[in-house]
């Protein structure tokens, strides 16, 4: 396949670059210099016109693709009808989202759902609930975790320093303890499973030592961590986490806000270890790219009274019909796509790895898969330079690529992707790999 090289950034391109720079935040993370025109399906182009395979999905939000026409239809048409009204006012398509996320809710209980606007709003939802159905104040939380930026959630986000540096004090409450990452593993071993090692020191060392249980409220945590790293957990984690819940009387919240609606190519990914949450945030894949989130509860925890919680913009009909058209795609077939297109992409990585010495994991599930670079496969130091020396080579090469962790690249793709675009986009990445492979000394 021959493999482009494009002009990037282009003269456009520069222009709105230097326009946002005098008049938007700095503190929006943005790798490389691409400036969207317009997209469709799993591809974008940029205002001059150069056209890139977009690995990311925006970032895990594009789940039908870019501006499928079914979901462009749904906002035309409730667009037209009406806009907004209040909270206070009911109308057909939150009920109907309610009803459809009670249907998917990975648990048997009926579900009860507070609608919201982001993922960081749908975790402080799900904190907030903690407390007040539980009258517990504390929690714990996971180091690599993610759960966006606001006080609460950024009490729980641990992925990196930067994301509190000067912004202390966070809300009080959270222990954080290591997570199961099979590949690197902090915990001498108590169990055969490091699952299993992890739950053992909460119990043994938080509850023992440090908090007591019966204080404890919830345990937030992605299923399988994203910005941390796109880290799959071992598979006696959940199981033995469920149980520790259990036996204390604690509320276990998933956070699939980027995991969930049909990424991993279940509805939720902490259905692959066939365990029960009590709630879930979710937002991202939901509606297409319209902002919404939810907070999906089990129906006896979600007692709270009119007025103790609430917003404006929650429930959006515009965002409720993307999300309602979102779904029933997925459902009709693009989370059975992300299933073996995922199983399929893995292997390649997996080919991948053979031929790479800088890769020294791959991991992943559904269209949710991380590769790991490493400077060295035995020291396992991270080749964090090299990561973004491969991301920039990618962008030359017209593939959009985003980073997470220091030294991993994410493969989040629209679930709609086609086998061939896929497979364009993996040429790619395996040139690009290869290309800043022979210009770093390592
Ligand atoms: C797992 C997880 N939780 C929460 C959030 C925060 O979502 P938002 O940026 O919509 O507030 C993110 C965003 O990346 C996420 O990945």
């Amino acid at each position: 396949m021959p493999i482009p090289t494009l002009k990037v950034p282009g003269p456009k391109s520069v222009e709105f670059i230097q326009r946002d720079t005098t008049f938007i935040s700095p503190s929006y993370p943005r790798d490389v210099p691409f400036v969207m025109d317009h997209g469709i399906g799993s591809e974008v182009w940029d205002v001059d016109g150069n056209r890139f395979i977009d690995f990311n999905a925006g970032i895990a939000v594009c789940s039908t693709g870019h501006s499928h026409p079914q979901v462009v239809e749904a906002i035309q048409r409730q667009a037209a009808q009406f806009i907004h009204i209040s909270s206070d006012y009911y109308h057909r398509s939150w009920i109907e989202l309610g009803e459809k996320l009670d249907e998917i809710a990975p648990f048997k209980e009926d579900a009860l759902c507070f609608m919201t606007n982001s993922g960081a709003e749908s975790v402080e939802a799900a904190i907030k609930l903690a407390r007040y159905t539980t009258g517990r104040q504390r929690f714990i939380g996971f180091f690599g975790g993610f759960h966006g930026r606001t006080m609460g959630a950024l009490a729980f986000t641990a992925s990196k320093p930067l994301y509190r540096y000067r912004f202390y004090p966070t809300m009080p409450g959270v222990t954080h303890v290591p997570f199961p990452n099979p590949y690197r593993q902090v915990l001498a071993p108590t169990s055969a499973d490091y699952g299993e090692t992890v739950v053992d020191y909460i119990d043994e060392q938080v509850f023992g030592h440090l908090m007591p249980a019966e204080d404890c409220a919830a345990i937030l945590l992605e299923p399988i961590q994203g910005e941390g790293g796109y880290i799959v957990p071992s598979d006696g984690f959940f199981p033995a986490l469920r149980k520790l819940c259990d036996r204390h009387g604690i509320l276990l919240i998933a956070d699939e806000v980027q995991s969930g609606i049909g990424r991993t190519g279940k509805w939720w990914g902490i259905q692959h270890w066939g365990v029960e949450p009590d709630m879930v945030a979710c937002a991202k894949g939901i509606a297409s790219g319209m902002p919404l989130g939810a907070l999906i509860a089990r129906k006896s925890l979600m007692t709270w009274p009119s007025g103790a919680h609430g917003n404006t913009y929650g429930g959006n009909p515009i965002s409720c019909a993307a999300a309602l058209v979102t779904l029933r795609l997925i459902e009709q077939g693009f989370m059975a796509n992300a299933a073996s297109l995922g199983s399929y992409t893995l292997e390649r990585l997996r080919a991948m790895m053979a031929a790479h010495p800088s890769i020294g994991d791959v991991r992943g599930k559904g269209l949710m898969l991380g590769i790991e670079f490493v400077r060295d496969r035995g020291s396992k130091e991270p080749a964090n330079v090299l990561r973004d020396q491969i991301v920039h080579a990618a962008f030359s090469h017209g593939l959009l690529l985003l980073g997470c962790s220091t030294n991993v690249i994410r493969i989040a793709p629209p679930l709609s992707i086609s086998r061939e675009l896929l497979d364009e986009g993996l040429e790619l990445l395996d040139f690009s790999i290869t290309e800043a492979e022979r210009r770093e000394e390592w």
